[in-house]
């Protein structure tokens, strides 16, 4: 595993874009694994002026959500799938045909599950797949005790999830209970992990996915076992890792970062003149 911490939620979102926007132009074909959550907002944001301002191509490349939850239709304002639409897939030039997320409404959720699994396979598995964190490191909707090699299923959102999500709803008693999600192990087989967590609400479970032991109890630290993950942070999310000075040295001295280090007082996302040499 490898962490960055950015010096703010800014630079944290610009990095994850960089990363998905060099995947993307090194291989344009490319499956990518796609999250949803507050947090990928500014991602996504990024990306489609990525795409208006230079281009950045998404014809060739398709989509495999994490999650949708179960009994809202791709037209629920809550969707996942509107979701995508709005903050995406309607912004740049992809092929919808080629987006992917489960089926919330499909008569047989258990078919559902299976399919989507033989979908990710049929597309040759994900290349890059972006996460964010829930407060009790759910990826996903992999809830405390999800196995490790669990695939796409039907999942019950824990308590600290309705929690956590019921404001979108207007409260828990409008939330479902229940969720399809691709499964731990699902995850894990994507080629690569990108986990972005921002705010001091994702400290404390940043520490403990980053640095705690290995359990089922807290999904994320599942991505301690997995050969190429790179957590990035802003200050605040990242305030409780134990070994902060070491990943900053690692940043700001391993070759292979510094096409994406940028010094913080000169550099935005939003100046144009950036673009060019950040997404060389
Ligand atoms: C939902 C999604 C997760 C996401 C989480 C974090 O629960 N199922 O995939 O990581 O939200 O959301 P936020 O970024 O709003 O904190």
């Amino acid at each position: 595993m490898e962490v960055v911490i950015q010096p703010n939620a800014s630079a944290a979102a610009d990095l994850v874009a960089q990363i998905i926007a060099r995947e993307l132009r090194a291989n344009p074909r490319a499956v990518l694994g796609l999250a949803t959550g507050g947090t990928m907002e500014s991602v996504y944001d990024r990306l489609v002026r990525l795409h208006r301002e230079t281009g950045l191509d998404f014809s060739g490349c398709r989509t495999f959500n994490l999650d949708e939850y179960i009994g809202l239709s791709g037209n629920h304002l809550n969707s996942y799938r509107h979701y995508m639409n709005q903050h995406l897939f309607r912004q740049v030039n992809i092929d919808l045909r080629h987006t992917h997320l489960p089926d919330g409404v499909a008569v047989d959720l258990e078919k559902e599950c299976a399919d989507y699994e033989r979908l990710i396979t049929q597309a040759g598995g994900i290349d890059l797949q972006l996460l964010g964190i829930g407060r009790n490191g759910h990826l996903g909707f992999n809830e405390p005790l999800s196995a490790f090699r669990s695939r796409t299923r039907i999942s019950t959102l824990s308590p600290e999830t309705i929690e956590q999500n019921a404001g979108l709803f207007g409260g828990p008693e409008n939330m479902p209970r229940r969720a399809i999600t691709m499964g731990v192990g699902t995850i894990l087989d994507g080629r690569r992990c990108v986990l972005l967590a921002t705010g001091p609400d994702k400290a404390a479970i940043l520490a403990q996915a980053v640095e705690g032991p290995i359990t089922s109890m807290i999904s994320a630290t599942a991505l301690q076992l997995h050969p190429h993950c790179t957590v990035i942070a802003d200050e605040a999310a990242g305030s409780r890792l134990k070994k902060a000075d070491y990943y900053r040295t690692i940043f700001n001295h391993d070759p292979k970062w510094e096409k994406f280090r940028q010094p913080a007082d000169n550099f935005s996302f939003y100046q144009p003149s950036s673009l060019p040499e950040m997404i060389k």
